[in-house]
């Protein structure tokens, strides 16, 4: 695992801005893995600054986002498909028919997995996987426990992902859905390059653990350990466990 350390959030936002942003002009076809959170909001508005900044192209990407909400439409003010709206696909030339999604509403979440697990072997599988980290070592909505899910599944949520997604509900865990469906630990892990980027103390244990702890289905992220093409990209603060 390639290690990158910054010294502010900003500076990590615009240098992973800057990759993804060369990775689609070196490949216009460039299938990319998204993530959602806090952490990528930075990320995010760097990208939006460098695509029109430079022209960049994003009219024949495709992009695979990693979970959503169970019960949220993608017109729900909740849901992660308008999270992804608000902070990027707006923003840029992204042609709405190459944005998957998994949808939450899907009266069959068995299928509809099945159906994006195959959508992204069908294309030919994600160039650059970008994910954050939970604080519990989640990847994705993998939740740590007694075992992991390899494939697109459905997920109930711990409680403590419940209350750190809080922020995205007006700060009402209880508004929180309970359940998601998520990329499982070996969709991640076939992408041909992944990008991890953390961020704060809040991050530090599990990112130590992510580096440097056995591989164990209590920290997820450990995982990432057996791919070949990983670079965490931390500040100072989730660089440093106590
Ligand atoms: P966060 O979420 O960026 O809101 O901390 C990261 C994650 O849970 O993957």
């Amino acid at each position: 695992m390639t290690i990158a350390v910054f010294e502010h959030e900003a500076a990590l936002a615009a240098a992973l801005a800057r990759r993804v942003a060369d990775a689609i002009t070196d490949n216009p076809r460039l299938v990319l893995g998204l993530p959602t959170g806090r952490t990528p909001i930075a990320f995010y508005n760097e990208l939006r600054h460098v695509s029109q900044q430079q022209a960049v192209d994003w009219s024949r990407v495709h992009t695979f986002n990693l979970d959503e909400f169970v019960g949220l439409s993608e017109r729900d003010e909740h849901s992660y498909r308008r999270f992804m709206d608000r902070h990027l696909f707006a923003h840029v030339n992204v042609s709405r028919s190459h944005i998957h999604f998994l949808d939450g509403t899907a009266r069959d979440p068995v299928r509809e997995c099945e159906a994006y697990e195959r959508a992204i072997d069908e294309i030919g599988g994600i160039d650059l996987q970008v994910l954050g980290i939970g604080a519990n070592g989640h990847i994705g909505f993998n939740e740590p426990g007694d075992g992991l899910a390899a494939r697109t599944h459905r997920v109930t949520l711990l409680d403590q992902s419940r209350a750190d997604n809080a922020w995205w509900f007006g700060g009402d865990r209880q508004q929180v859905p309970a359940e998601a469906l998520s990329m499982g630990m070996a969709t991640i892990l076939k992408s041909r390059a992944i990008v991890l980027m953390a961020t704060g103390p809040a991050k530090a244990d599990a990112v130590a653990a992510m580096i440097d702890g056995p591989l164990t289905t209590r920290v997820p992220a450990s995982f990432l350990q057996l791919h070949p093409n990983v670079t965490a990209m931390l500040d100072e603060e989730a660089a440093s466990p106590e």
